[in-house]
């Protein structure tokens, strides 16, 4: 295998709940894998988590303990992106959603990685052509998307910026194939197929809860067994982070218009600080969830 072909070294900068769900699924698929984070008590967390979701899979027959003690064998954590991404095949960013966040990640990315290395942006809903315009080479690039939680969701959401090459796109959808995910390409456009979807589901929900058209747990319902959705949109926006979800409509209200606005209820709940599963309440209460 060529230099540019190879994919067994894997660099994930950010540790949070998207960064230690995609180093856990490189480990489980035999890469090696180098996870990087400023905070020690997210790096620290990281590792429980991942520990955590590979006990639940050993726990139901999917793996042997040997196996699972080989995946974290796999993984070094530490907080040096420059040491991390050193030798990388690939290297995925998972940090907050913040552009200039990004920018300046692939800005140090750019200069410590090997320049063979892929790179992939984990963003839910930024611009990959934006973000890649910080690299020397904007073509390597690739909008790598993946979903919460990361071990059990088969999707990986692959998006083509302007300057992004069909050589990058395919590396990255071989890239899939290697840790089981099934991949989707997309034109990068304000939040993809996925979060445009699904943020528009999630915030008619808030819009529907903040008029008393049902309960939280009705409106939930209605879409659990109405749809078979394995989970309604309020629940889903407790797992995925009230923050979040709020970063991605601000966004696509920006780029796309009236239709994306954040409902009032979303806002406030975000200012008190209740960003869901990850903060202990959201739309729901999560007493065990709390850090
Ligand atoms: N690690 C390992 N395994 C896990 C896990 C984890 N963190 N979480 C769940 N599982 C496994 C369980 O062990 C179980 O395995 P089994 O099928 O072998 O029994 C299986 O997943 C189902 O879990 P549970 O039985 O505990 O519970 P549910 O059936 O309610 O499933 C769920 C939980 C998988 C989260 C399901 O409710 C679901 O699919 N919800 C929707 C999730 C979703 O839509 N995610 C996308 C969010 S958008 C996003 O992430 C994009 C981002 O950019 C914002």
């Amino acid at each position: 295998m060529s230099e540019t072909e190879s994919l067994e070294q894997v660099a994930v900068i950010g540790a949070g709940t998207m960064g230690n769900g995609i180093a856990q699924v490189c480990a489980q698929s035999s890469l090696r894998v180098r996870v990087c984070d400023l905070s020690a008590a997210v790096l620290e967390r990281a590792q429980k988590s991942v520990a955590a979701s590979l006990d639940r899979i050993v726990a139901k027959g999917k793996l042997t303990a040997e196996q699972r003690d080989a995946a974290l064998g796999r993984i070094a954590w530490g907080s040096s992106l420059e040491a991390a991404v050193e030798g990388a095949d690939v290297v995925i960013e998972a940090v907050p959603e913040r552009m200039e966040l990004k920018v300046d990640t692939f800005r140090k990315v750019d200069a410590a990685a090997p320049k063979t290395a892929l790179l992939g942006s984990n963003t839910s809903s930024l611009s990959i052509t934006e973000i890649a315009a910080s690299l020397g080479d904007p073509s390597r690039l690739v909008g790598m998307h993946f979903f919460n939680p990361v071990p059990v969701m088969d999707l990986l959401e692959v998006v083509r910026g302007v300057r992004t090459t069909d050589a990058t796109v395919d590396r990255a959808v071989s890239f899939a194939k290697v840790i089981g995910k099934t991949s989707i390409v997309v034109r990068d456009v304000p939040g993809f197929a996925t979060s445009r979807l699904g943020v528009a589901l999630g915030a008619e929900a808030i819009r529907m809860l903040e008029s008393g058209v049902a309960s939280a747990e009705d409106i939930d319902r209605a879409m659990e067994l109405g749809y078979r959705h394995p989970m309604g949109p309020l629940r889903l926006t407790d797992l995925v982070g009230l923050d979040v979800r709020l970063a991605i409509l601000d966004h696509l209200h920006k780029e796309l218009g009236e239709q994306f606005r954040a409902p009032p209820l979303l806002r406030q709940m975000v200012r008190a600080g209740k960003l869901g599963k990850k903060s202990g309440e959201g739309f729901y209460k999560w007493p065990d969830e709390k850090k």
